[in-house]
This record gives C-alpha cells, structure tokens and sequence, in this order.
C-alpha cells in the first residue's frame, strides 16, 4: 500500500502526515502532527512572516520524527515525499519545500508539489472511497472558493471573494472590537447567546446573479456601529452573533443556489471558517431541508494540517504523478485559472 509523507508550512502551522491507501479504497492517516505557532503571532494580532518561517525550520525536523515514530515507521518505507507548494507565504512555504525535497532526493523517492486549497477541498472525503460530484465551499483565513467540483484535478471555479475572505472578516472584526487573533474561534465563542438579528447587517452581493462574494462592506458596517454602541460589552454577544450570521447567510444562500443552478445537490465545506459551529448547524439544517446532502470536513482537518496535504498528495501519486525536484514554490498559486 502506498505511503506519502507530507510537510504543510504555508502559514503559521507546522504540520507532518502520513498518509496510506490504494487507489479506490479508503484513505488511513498513519500520523497528522500540528505545531500551532499561535502564542509566536498573538501578541503582534496577525502573522509576521519571519517569525513564522524562523519557527518551521526550527520544529519542522523534530515533528517529521514524530510523525515517523507514531506511524510506527522508518523513513525508507515511505514511498513518496510531498509539500504545500503554494499559495501561501513564500518563506514559510520554502521550508517546508526544501525538507520534503531533501528527504525525496535522499530516499530517491518521488516529490510531489501540492496546491494548499486542493488539500483544503479534498479534506472532506479523507475516509470515502471516490470523490463524488460536488459544490466545493472552501472558506479559510485567505480564500473564499466555490467551485464545482466534477472528479479529481477536475474543477470548475464559480465565484470567489472580490476582497476579504471570510475568515480574514472573522479576524478583522475580531480585531476592532478588541478580541485575540486569531479572530474566528474568538468571535465565534463571543457569539454564544447573543441575538443574531440585534444588529441588521449587510449582506454583501447576495442577490447578485454571480457566485463571488465580498465582505468588506460588513467590516466596514461593523466599524461604524462600534462608536453607535453605549458599552462594547454590553453589545458584544448580539454584535458577534450578528456579524456571524450576516457571514453565513451569505455562505449559506450562494452555496444552495450554486447546487440548484448546476444540478449537483451536493455541497462540501472546508477551510478554518468551516470549524464554526453555528454554521455548520446553519448548514446542516438547510441541506437536511432541501433534500441535500452535506460533507464537512472532520474538525481536525479543517484548519490547516498535513493529512489533507498528504491526502491529495495520495491521490495524485496513486494515479503516477510526481513533480521535479526544482519545481518553484508559487505564494499565489490558484486552484483553478
Ligand atoms: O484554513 P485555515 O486554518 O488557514 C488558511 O488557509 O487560511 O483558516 C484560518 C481561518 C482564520 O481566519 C480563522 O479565524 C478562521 O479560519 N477560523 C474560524 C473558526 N476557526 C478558525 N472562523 C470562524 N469560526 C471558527 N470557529
Ligand atoms: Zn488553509
């Protein structure tokens, strides 16, 4: 059975996994190890890309042997080496790079180069045995991707954000009204008990007839309710759970729309945003109405993590792929042109 080894360091989470499966059956995570560098960024409320590129190269070689020792393996039996290529930080993504590269080279073992939003898509079916027809929602801190999805390496983009990604919002909004970064997890337990229409806030391009999205009118709503307010904390629940709501009905209404027009009633949520409760509640209920059907990715797997980089590394090493040893790292990779 083939096994792949997989570096994601295209932001501030080290992550190494093993992945092992053959072609048409189901996938198994032998070993998905994170270093969240969260403490390293909290106290500057967003991501210094120095610090970041400094602390993967520092754990990166340690968390490769743990993922080897809770594998139960020894570097010879991996039979492919693979990493984020992109998009994400070019100084975090040459590290992770560079080690994946290293070890291939030294094992005479495959490389494979892996777009982070493949990994982010593909996350959902880590235990199915075939990729079914589907929306794709992938909602992270940088991208805000629908796409029709019809089999691997076979995607159609629908829409996507003119400005913010949802969970730059998240992160954003979190940051006016005083919470830690990163903004969503913050936000999103704010939210708890608050009233979601207390504040009626817009609704970016939703009855636009295109799929692409924009948040940057909400953020900017929610700037000029701030000074409105008597007492921040007073409000803070209801602002929360408001702004939470406006994000998801947004996510909400264009997905269910996307499934209608292309036929394909089947919607997939990935990417750190895809974590938040009430949405994926919210989600959850609308497809259960309409007859949908929804995959969401484990919680594990959707903030970033190597096992969903491991995985579409996986599947493309099952089919004989594998990328050159100098092929570049891109920051701005897209998924679909
Ligand atoms: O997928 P991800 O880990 O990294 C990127 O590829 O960007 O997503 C991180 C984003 C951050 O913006 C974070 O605030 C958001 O996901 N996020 C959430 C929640 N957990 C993480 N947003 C809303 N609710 C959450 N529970
Ligand atoms: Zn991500």
């Amino acid at each position: 059975m083939p096994i792949v080894l997989a570096i994601e360091s295209s932001c501030d989470e080290t992550a190494v996994a093993i992945v092992a499966g053959e072609r048409g059956q189901r996938a198994s995570i032998l070993a998905s190890e994170i270093s969240s560098q969260i403490p390293l960024h909290q106290p500057y409320g967003g991501v210094v890309p120095e610090l970041a590129s400094r602390s993967h190269s520092l754990i990166l070689r340690p968390l490769v042997e743990t993922a080897l020792q809770n594998a139960g393996l020894k570097m010879a039996q991996i039979d492919a080496f693979a990493a984020t290529a992109g998009p994400g930080l070019a100084s975090s993504l040459l590290i992770g790079n560079t080690a994946a590269k290293a070890m291939a080279s030294a094992m005479r073992k495959p490389f494979l180069a892996i777009n982070h939003l493949e990994g982010h898509l593909l996350s959902p079916f880590i235990d199915v045995t075939e990729l079914p027809p589907h929306i794709a929602l992938i909602i992270s801190g940088g991208h805000t991707l629908l796409l029709r999805v019809d089999a691997a390496a076979c995607y159609r983009k629908l829409g996507s954000t003119l400005d913010d990604a949802a969970g730059e919002a998240f992160d954003k909004v979190a940051k006016m009204i005083g919470l830690p970064y990163p903004g969503g997890p913050n936000v999103e337990r704010n939210a708890i008990g608050g009233n979601p229409s207390a504040f009626s806030f817009p609704r970016g391009l939703l009855h636009e007839p295109h799929f692409d999205f924009s948040f940057s009118g909400l953020k900017t709503s929610v700037l000029y309710t701030l000074p409105k307010l008597e007492n921040l904390d007073d409000s803070l629940a209801d602002l929360c759970a408001s702004f939470q709501a406006a994000v998801i009905d947004v996510l909400l209404q264009k997905s269910l729309r996307a499934c209608k027009e292309q036929g394909i009633f089947y919607l997939a949520l990935s990417g750190g945003v895809s974590m938040n409760q009430a949405l994926r509640r919210t989600f959850q209920s609308a497809c259960d109405a309409k007859g949908f059907t929804l995959s969401l990715s484990s919680p594990a797997l959707c903030t970033d993590n190597a096992a969903m980089i491991a995985f579409a590394a996986l599947l493309r090493h099952q089919s004989g792929q594998n990328d050159p040893l100098d092929s570049p790292i891109h920051p701005n990779l897209p998924l679909v042109s």
